[in-house]
């Protein structure tokens, strides 16, 4: 195919997320532009109104309202769906509050690790009751808590976010192995809560009366999600694509940076702060790609960003490796993404295999072709659909719905990118 125009990814599922939890720890009305409409955020939305907050509907293209007074006791239990942002902040946020709530999830969440959330918390007092092991459902008492210094077994913006969420009453200070998305801590500065750096840690002491202010934020587009588009780009036969108001947040951009060294330079025009986040539009184009090495110290920043740079780079130069080091976390995401990954590449011929942590992918020219099991995730569905746009690929996906996770417009976009239709697509 050929690209042509401009496109807009939707809005950041990680800022969404957290913007929409603490407007409902706010006391006042809070007013958030360009959230996420992903079932995701629905999720966290959704979690906040069965503790008492008003957050009105999240519709594409509109405007969301969040009125919050003081989070109460829910009167049944806290279901997250799909979303491990939701259930490990809002472990967090529960941990601070003097009721019990239970949380729980779908499927796929009440198979993901909890423990690396709960233990730190238990650690700062909160009482936590496990009913199936290192798994939803939990049911959290929180209440007041004990100040905590804590360096992450893993480099997991999760973790990180639900302590300081956690602690918005007492002083936090977190240690990563290598530093992982920071949206939570530009977001507590832009409020004015007391957070800064203190010789690579992350510490928070809150003043007096730490009360987090309403607020309006603007929230830029996914770059996890723009990373799709960037790729179809890549693999096109011809043409150029804009992709407009994308969030590039250093912590989030390793895949350009990656991309760079396979071959692909992507522009970053219009560079703009948009409530401490970095925004820029970005211009991407087809380009021959070359195997390479990406560093453990790298997986943070691109860690959502995998599967659709292992499809990258099942289409280097033929016979060109790229190796993914310590990947193992890609187990524990919304499927066991590492294992499916290499399965998916090699059902449609590529050869590709992880192997202990890492995973290695080998480029090839043949025409891909076969059956792609998403297991319900979008991102591999996503990564995958963008392979199926090579000229004779034939991918059939297993499902297409999971992509209403993050990007529900996903293959509307990639269709409308495809056609090379002049002009914008506003949500
Ligand atoms: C997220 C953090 C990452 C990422 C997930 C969103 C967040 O997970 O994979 O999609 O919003 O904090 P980990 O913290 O488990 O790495």
């Amino acid at each position: 195919m050929k690209v042509e125009g401009v496109v807009r990814p939707p809005g950041d599922k990680s800022i969404s997320h957290r913007a929409v939890m603490l407007a409902g720890l706010a006391r006042g009305a809070s007013e958030l532009e360009g959230l996420l409409t992903g079932a995701d955020v629905k999720s966290t939305a959704r979690v906040l109104r069965q503790l008492g907050a008003r957050v009105s509907s999240v519709r594409e293209g509109g405007n969301v309202t969040v009125h919050a007074s003081r989070i109460s006791h829910p009167a049944s239990r806290l279901n997250c769906g799909n979303s491990g942002t939701t259930a490990r902040l809002m472990l967090g946020i529960l941990a601070g509050q003097r009721f019990a709530a239970t949380l729980t999830g779908d499927a796929s969440l009440r198979r993901r690790p909890m423990r690396r959330v709960t233990e730190p918390l238990r650690a700062m007092g909160a009482d936590i009751q496990e009913k199936g092991g290192d798994a939803l459902p939990l049911t959290i008492r929180g209440g007041r808590l004990h100040a905590l210094t804590y360096t992450t077994p893993v480099a997991s913006a999760q973790i990180k976010s639900a302590l300081l969420l956690a602690g918005l009453n007492v002083a936090v200070t977190i240690r990563e192995p290598y530093r992982s998305r920071d949206h939570t801590e530009r977001l507590f500065v832009h409020l004015g809560l007391g957070l800064h750096e203190r010789a690579g840690a992350i510490v928070y002491e809150p003043s007096d009366r730490s009360v987090v202010p309403p607020f309006r934020l603007s929230i830029p587009g996914d770059a996890s999600s723009a990373a799709f588009l960037v790729a179809a780009a890549v693999l096109a036969e011809g043409g150029e694509l804009v992709i407009e108001h994308v969030g590039v947040n250093p912590t989030r951009t390793g895949f350009l940076v990656v991309l760079e060294r396979m071959g692909v330079h992507v522009e970053r025009v219009n560079l703009r702060d948009e409530g401490g986040e970095p925004v820029a539009d970005l211009v991407a184009r087809p380009a021959a790609l070359r195997g390479t090495e990406v560093s453990a110290a790298e997986v943070p920043t691109l860690v959502d960003e995998v599967p659709v740079l292992a499809v990258l780079a099942s289409r280097a130069a033929a016979g060109s490796e790229t190796v993914f080091r310590e990947v193992g976390e890609l187990r524990v995401k919304e499927s066991n993404r590492l294992e499916l990954i290499a399965a998916n590449l090699r059902a449609v011929g590529v050869e590709a295999e992880a192997r202990a942590n890492d995973l290695f992918v080998c480029g090839t020219t043949r025409r891909p072709s076969g059956r792609i099991e998403t297991a319900r995730d979008h991102r591999l569905a996503m990564a995958f659909a963008v392979l199926g746009t090579l000229p004779g690929a034939d991918v059939r996906l297993s499902e297409r719905a999971s992509v209403a996770i993050s990007y529900p417009r996903f293959f509307a976009d990639l269709r409308h990118i495809g056609k090379g239709e002049r002009g914008k697509r506003k949500r």
